[in-house]
């Protein structure tokens, strides 16, 4: 069974019943790395899901908040994420995914999309929220909102590109630990037509491209991969310390 605190109730007793004392804190400070590092080696992707393992709603809206909250350049979140719930849809989109089955079969499948042209209404509905969410005068973000502005849209049309899609691979990221974390599985996936997906989810007419795809739910038991060992770098030939 892999290790989650919500497994072993004696330890948050422990951490309960000496919540002043050291004991305390190094129990607290274990158990967090242990979770993370069990969740990281136990994850992988996902060849094969189990069609009738289906998430919670509460599961799939924690997986969305994940995507959500990652962190982005300047804030401006110049991204969407698209759940494609329509099976229909989710057999076009496996034809256009070099018919990888993760598409159809995963409990839900996830589609994160950039911004595709970006101009300054992009810029100003981002001030505006800071605005209203930290309750400060709009005009005293006028600066801002310039700034970035000259130091973005100066940028070529396929540099913006690059740079909104990298920041959709963050989220990604975030997506795959959150994933992890939960003992969701997921697929990270860029192997499919990017100019199909926008077609078949009209992506275009939202101003948006894809970018990245994540079918998560639960392994079939006959997905090979779960079994196989992690191939990674030695941390000697991955680590350099100056
Ligand atoms: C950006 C990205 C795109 C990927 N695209 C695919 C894909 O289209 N199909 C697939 O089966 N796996 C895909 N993978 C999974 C990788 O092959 C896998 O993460 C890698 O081999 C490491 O194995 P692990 O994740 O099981 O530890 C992708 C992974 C990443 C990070």
């Amino acid at each position: 069974m892999s290790y989650s605190p919500l497994n072993r109730p004696w330890l948050l007793g422990l951490g309960w019943f000496f919540s002043e004392s050291r004991i305390f804190v190094f129990m607290e400070i274990e158990s967090r790395e242990k979770l993370l590092l069990d969740a990281m080696h136990n994850r992988y992707a996902c060849k094969r899901f189990d069609p009738d393992k289906k998430l919670s709603e509460e599961q799939v809206d924690t997986l969305i908040e994940s995507i959500r909250l990652t962190a982005t350049s300047y804030g401006l979140q110049l991204m969407k994420l698209v759940v494609v719930e329509s099976e229909e849809l989710r057999t076009q989109l496996r034809a256009a995914s070099y018919n990888q089955s993760q598409v159809t079969d995963a409990s839900h499948f996830l589609v994160l999309c950039r911004e595709r042209d970006l101009d300054e209404s992009h810029f100003e509905a981002y001030v505006n929220n800071i605005s209203g969410t930290r309750e400060i005068p709009r005009e005293k973000l006028d600066l801002a909102k310039q700034n970035m502005m000259n130091s973005i849209l100066s940028q070529s049309a396929n540099d913006q590109e690059i740079w909104m899609s990298k920041q959709v691979y963050i989220a990604l990221g975030n997506l795959l630990s959150a994933c992890a974390i939960m003992e969701i599985d997921a697929c990270p996936m860029e192997g499919f037509v990017p100019e199909e997906y926008d077609k078949i989810l009209k992506l275009k007419d939202q101003n948006l491209a894809s970018v990245l795809a994540c079918p998560v739910g639960y392994r079939s038991v006959e997905d090979r991969n779960a079994a196989l060992k992690k191939v990674r770098r030695s941390k000697e030939n991955f680590l350099i310390s100056v």
